[in-house]
């Protein structure tokens, strides 16, 4: 039987989100990876309890994690209930819908039909009463914003979601969603975007400073740039690497020599730190102040003990924030 090791809390930081009463683990686990009916048990669960074990409360799934869809919250489920039901208060679990999860025409994007059922699913394939974020996965432009937000707000009210988010919402959205779930009174506290040295979409594109002005937390998703943040692809693209298992979100070809430069420049810059590029990586994104928690992925317990030593040093010098901001603009980053 799994007892979590006492110590958990001594040095982990929790951040609160916005102006809300959560708090949230600087490290949060994403299961998006490494959770799929293709990946191996015992390593799901070893991830897990290594989170767990030193002060990561929070795990974020979604729907269609997998492969198959669905399977990342099933194989969590059977995780949560040979180890992790006497600690259920201890946890924040979020899940999410919004892409492509069922045939037809009620298995994606916004409809309170749709979301409804989604989180149902979910709770069912994890063996939860409740989830403690349930997010809205994209923006819609189709459905009206009223209806999705009512399905949040109905989530929140029949108990199956304790707090509501919002993932991949620009500026603009976000304000107008704002304001329809304050008049639902809807606890909604936080956005999930994707945010790292390399990708700056949210600079641009009114997330970030509209997340500051609302007082709303911000958890950032694929802070390594899904590993290329890392020491990882140096020297070649390793056969264990994401980019040579999956393909699909992180391509090979993204590994131009431009890239790989430029990743150099940053490990380097990383070692006169004292630190690996991702656990530099990671301060950067933590070193924001609308930033509530970094939303890691892993695939071996060793990297969430590398990760989370970023806390040792968060402070970055003005000279060495130009010098990064001037590494990253010099290539494109794309996401597919
Ligand atoms: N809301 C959304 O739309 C959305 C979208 C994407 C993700 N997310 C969430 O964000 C979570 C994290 O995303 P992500 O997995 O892309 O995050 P990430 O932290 O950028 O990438 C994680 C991957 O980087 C590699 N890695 C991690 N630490 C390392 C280290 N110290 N040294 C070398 N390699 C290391 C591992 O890949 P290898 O397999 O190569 O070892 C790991 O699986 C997801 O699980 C999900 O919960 C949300």
């Amino acid at each position: 039987m799994y007892l979590a090791d006492d110590n958990r809390y001594d040095s982990m930081k929790y951040i609160r989100s916005g102006k809300s009463g959560l708090m949230l683990p600087a490290f949060s686990l994403g299961l998006w990876h490494n959770f799929g009916d293709n990946s191996n048990p015992e390593n799901m669960a070893e991830l897990c309890k290594t989170a767990f074990d030193n002060g990561i409360t929070h795990f974020d799934l979604a729907n269609n994690y997998g492969p198959p869809y669905g399977a990342a919250e099933k194989n969590f489920g059977k995780i949560f209930e040979e180890n992790f039901r006497s600690y259920r208060d201890e946890l924040i679990i979020s899940t999410k819908a919004g892409y492509d999860m069922w045939p037809g025409p009620y298995g994606n994007w916004g409809s309170r039909k749709y979301l409804l059922a989604s989180l149902d699913q979910s709770l069912k394939r994890m063996g939860l009463e409740y989830v403690d974020i349930f997010y809205h996965h994209r923006m819609d432009p189709e459905t009206p914003l009223e209806e999705t937000m009512g399905a949040l707000a109905t989530a929140v009210n029949s108990g199956k979601a304790i707090y509501a988010g919002l993932s991949n919402y620009d500026g603009e959205h976000l304000q107008k969603a704002t304001e329809i779930l304050n008049e639902l009174k809807v606890p909604f506290v936080i956005n999930q975007n994707r945010y790292s040295i390399f990708d700056r979409t949210i600079e641009n594109n009114g997330l970030l400073k509209m997340t500051e002005g609302l007082e709303k937390g911000l958890i950032c998703f694929s802070p390594l740039a899904q590993g290329m943040l890392t020491d990882k692809y140096l020297h070649g693209i390793p056969s264990d690497s994401r980019a040579k298992k999956d393909g699909r979100y992180l391509k090979e070809s993204a590994l131009t020599d431009e890239r790989i430069g430029q990743i150099k420049e940053l490990n380097e810059m990383a070692s006169v730190r004292g630190q690996s590029l991702a656990q530099m990586s990671l301060a950067w994104v933590l070193s924001h102040k609308a930033v509530t928690s970094v939303l890691i992925g892993a695939s071996a317990p060793g990297q969430i003990l590398e990760n989370i030593k970023a806390m040792e040093n968060m402070e970055f010098s003005t000279e060495e924030l130009k010098k990064i901001d001037d590494i990253a603009s010099r290539v494109e980053y794309r996401t597919r």
